[in-house]
């Protein structure tokens, strides 16, 4: 038996940890696995691939990035915008799916966020057994509780929110950080919590920034002479729109720059000197967390135990502590967004968190 693999989206902490469980569980049913470089592109004839031995993944679960490449453009984008899709070309399924059968690959595992998973969904509804397993650090698929590589981006911002936190107080200073997390504010919630913010702006909640400025009075009259404020890269003030920095050729829009504008307008509401900092692709970068090193190990065991039990069209997912599986169809219905009204928000808020509503 000959399994497929591929990583598709951004880059991930967690990646490898997913090959080393792939690997790890089909060699021990004595199957082979063929890794294909740089997402789906590797499946275009005649094929960009690699045999992965035990011996070539020995050593990767601690490595940040992918051995095999990833693509989040190109010729299988299936995803435009929040919500489009784009249907694959069938002369381009076909392609792919010949350098599958001649190479003797039976089923494919992927591995990557909604639009690579939405592609997938494209080959299982066309015959092609496929397993998905949930990736993304913006932690915004649903059906599944968390994705691996969340929690070391949102540590990332935690380290960065330490280092800004010296800066912030012995300037008392304003220090805002921008964050990643698309249409989602996860890593904003999670890494402002965790490091301390006193604002954390996030897409699901419109903000005002006047209400920023109060609350950092505030605090100014309580004597704490230093702010840190988390802006998620797709929060919007109640009324605006996103900011996008550029769209690429798929159309999938880049968002940045929020974090400048709530900066400057901080400084120019309170009076006090206040500095922006995006952290950007930081957040992608680096070694995976043990959390993440342990979820992503799991999720590649669970994809080849799917296959083995020939439960395809589904999709590794995460649910109170246990990994189990749902149909791919079902995870990518919907995005998986903080609740404005629950249990993580309110309780930022009793420990005096502003969300600018
Ligand atoms: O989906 C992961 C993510 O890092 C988002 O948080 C971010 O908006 C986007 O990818 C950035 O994409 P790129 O690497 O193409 O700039």
């Amino acid at each position: 038996m000959r399994i497929g693999l591929l990583n598709g989206g951004g880059d991930c902490p967690g990646l490898n940890a997913v090959t080393h469980g792939v690997v790890g569980a089909a060699t021990r049913l004595g199957w082979e696995v063929v890794g294909f470089k740089d997402g789906f592109e590797g499946l275009l004839s005649p094929g960009n691939y690699k045999l992965l031995k035990v011996e070539k993944t020995e050593g990767i679960l601690k490595l940040g990035g992918t051995i095999l490449g990833t693509s989040n453009k190109g010729h299988f984008s299936s995803k435009v915008g929040a919500g489009g899709v784009r249907y694959i070309p069938s002369e381009l399924m076909e392609d792919a799916k010949g350098t599958m059968r001649d190479l003797g690959v039976e089923a494919l595992i992927c591995v990557g966020g909604d639009g690579t998973l939405t592609t997938a969904l494209q080959f299982w509804k066309e015959d092609f057994p496929v397993v998905g397993v949930p990736k993304t650090i913006d932690n915004d698929l649903a059906a599944t509780a968390m994705t691996f590589g969340f929690d070391s981006a949102t540590q990332t911002v935690v380290d960065a929110l330490d280092r800004l936190h010296t800066t912030a107080e012995s300037h008392k200073r304003i220090m805002v950080l921008e964050v990643m997390g698309r249409h989602a504010g996860w890593i904003a919630l999670y890494g402002g919590i965790g490091g301390g913010a006193c604002s954390i702006l996030i897409p699901e909640i419109p903000f005002t920034i006047d209400k920023v400025a109060e609350a950092i009075q505030k605090r100014e009259e309580m004597g704490f002479h230093s702010s840190l404020v988390v802006v998620a890269e797709g929060a919007s003030p109640k009324g605006g729109s996103l900011i996008i920095e550029d769209a690429n050729e798929g159309g999938e829009v880049r968002l940045g720059g929020i974090g400048e504008i709530v900066s400057d307008k901080l400084s120019e509401l309170t009076g006090k000197e206040t500095r922006c900092t995006t952290l950007g692709h930081l957040q992608r970068g680096g070694s995976p967390t043990s959390l993440d090193r342990v979820l992503g190990t799991r999720f590649g065991v669970k994809a080849v135990n799917l296959i083995e039990e020939k439960r395809f069209g589904r999709m590794v997912s995460y649910q109170q502590y246990h990994v189990g599986s749902v149909t791919i169809e079902e995870a990518v219905r919907q995005l998986n967004l903080v609740d404005p009204e629950g249990e993580v928000v309110a309780a930022a808020k009793s420990v005096g968190v502003c969300f600018g509503d």
